[in-house]
Parts: structure tokens; C-alpha cells; sequence
């Protein structure tokens, strides 16, 4: 089974946890993408439910696909969110943003009764930190801000604080028009602390880190699945 297979594998299970009526969070990557995929085709053959997106790219290939997409506020809470992650650590907590949604990822599992996060094993990691983490920051002053983070991850014992724009001279934009940068972290001995840190700094208008928003985490595996939950 190649990793493709096993997010496959992952979204295809986790439709055994919508129900007919359910309002839906639906997350932003290739594994996300699968479930919309496999939601749609359930949508199609006559599965009722309402939903709301964490990207644009995901609102607009759920409309493509014909799934009734509204706003987070027509919405209401979602029953579920299903998304993807980019670590996820034995507390289920989540390193997200890799696809440079995750504003609206974190203000959507927040929302939510029940956040899944569907994953290939890869993403299962012992220790957050190996994969750069995202913080989105204003596009004022962007790198006075970033060296903020840099000092707030370097004092939260991080190994490493490298922090770079994305995109570089031409910086990328989030759907919500911010920048994002990204921090290579390499180890992070207290997610829980370096968090908080940065949601107090000036200009840092999210972080990357997902701490206590993730319930469920179904893990393809080359020989099967994985539910993991908390
Ligand atoms: C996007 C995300 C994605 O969930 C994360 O990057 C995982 O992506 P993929 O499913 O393509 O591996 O956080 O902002």
C-alpha cells in the first residue's frame, strides 16, 4: 500500500462516522481531498448533510463535486471535522498548516463537537517539531514578527529556530490574506508551553500547533488501520 493508498484507506473509513443530517467541517490537503471525494460520492447517491470548508480550494472542489458548502457562522457548530495533519504525536496533538490553511482549520475544529484527523503513519511522530511548524502572521512589519518567534522558540528550548517566509521575495498568501512563516523547530520538549508562547506575540495571528482540538485519529497503516482516540 503505497501512502496514497493508506489516506485513501483512512477517508474511506471515517465515513463510518457521518450520519445523515450531520453538519460537516471538511479539512484542506490530499488526504482531506480524499474524503471529500468519498463524502461526494455518498452526497450523490442521496446522503444528506451540510458543510463548511477550511479553504477555498476545498469549498470549491466540494461544490465541483456537489456538496452543499455555507459559511462557518450559517453552519453552526459541525457535528465533525475531518482533516489531515501534518505530525500528530501519541496525545493527539497536531502540527497543521503545511498546506497554508490553517487559520480557518483551527477556527473550524474549534467550532466542532468532534475534530478526526485522517492521516497516513508517517504523520505519527514521537515528538512534534521535525516538520517546520506554520505561524500565520500579518503582512505588517513580517519580519520584526518573525524574529519574535524565533526568540520565542529558541527560549522554549526548541533544537532549532531557522524561520523563513514562505514563498520567499514573493511571499505566499493565506485564503485569509496573511503571511505565513515557517520555523524549523526540529524538536519541541513542551508543545502545550510553546503555544501559548506564540498566541502572545504581536503580529502571530496563528500557529501551526493543535493542542486538545483532536479526538479521533484514524492512521493508515501499509497492513490496515489504526484508531486512535482520546
Ligand atoms: C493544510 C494542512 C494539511 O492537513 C496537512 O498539510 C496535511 O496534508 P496532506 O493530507 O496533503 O498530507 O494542515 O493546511
Amino acid at each position: 500500500m503505497t501512502s496514497d493508498d493508506q489516506k485513501r484507506a483512512a477517508a474511506e473509513k471515517v465515513l463510518e462516522f457521518i450520519e445523515p443530517g450531520m453538519a460537516l467541517g471538511l479539512g484542506t490537503g490530499s488526504t482531506a481531498e480524499h474524503f471529500v471525494r468519498e463524502l461526494a460520492v455518498r452526497v450523490r447517491a442521496g446522503l444528506k448533510v451540510r458543510a463548511t470548508s477550511t479553504s477555498d480550494r476545498t469549498e470549491a472542489l466540494a461544490r465541483e463535486l456537489g456538496i452543499p458548502v455555507v459559511t462557518l457562522d450559517e453552519l453552526g457548530a459541525p457535528d465533525i471535522t475531518v482533516d489531515g495533519a501534518d505530525e500528530v504525536d501519541s496525545e493527539l496533538r497536531l502540527i497543521k498548516g503545511g498546506g497554508g490553511a490553517l487559520l480557518r482549520e483551527k477556527v473550524v475544529a474549534a467550532a466542532s463537537k468532534h475534530m478526526i484527523v485522517i492521516a497516513d503513519w508517517t504523520k505519527h511522530v514521537g515528538a512534534l517539531g521535525a516538520f517546520p511548524l506554520p505561524v500565520e502572521i500579518v503582512t505588517l512589519a513580517p519580519h520584526t514578527t518573525m524574529r519574535r518567534v524565533a526568540e520565542v522558540v529558541a527560549g522554549a528550548g526548541c533544537r532549532g529556530n531557522l524561520i523563513s517566509l514562505r514563498g520567499g521575495e514573493r511571499p505566499f498568501r493565506t485564503d485569509q490574506g496573511n503571511f505565513i512563516a515557517d520555523v524549523t523547530c526540529e524538536f519541541i520538549p513542551n508543545p502545550n508551553e510553546l503555544a501559548r508562547s506564540l498566541s502572545g506575540i504581536a503580529g502571530v495571528v496563528e500557529h501551526g500547533l493543535f493542542i486538545g482540538l483532536c479526538q479521533t485519529l484514524i492512521l493508515g497503516h501499509s497492513n490496515g488501520l489504526e484508531i486512535v482516540t482520546r
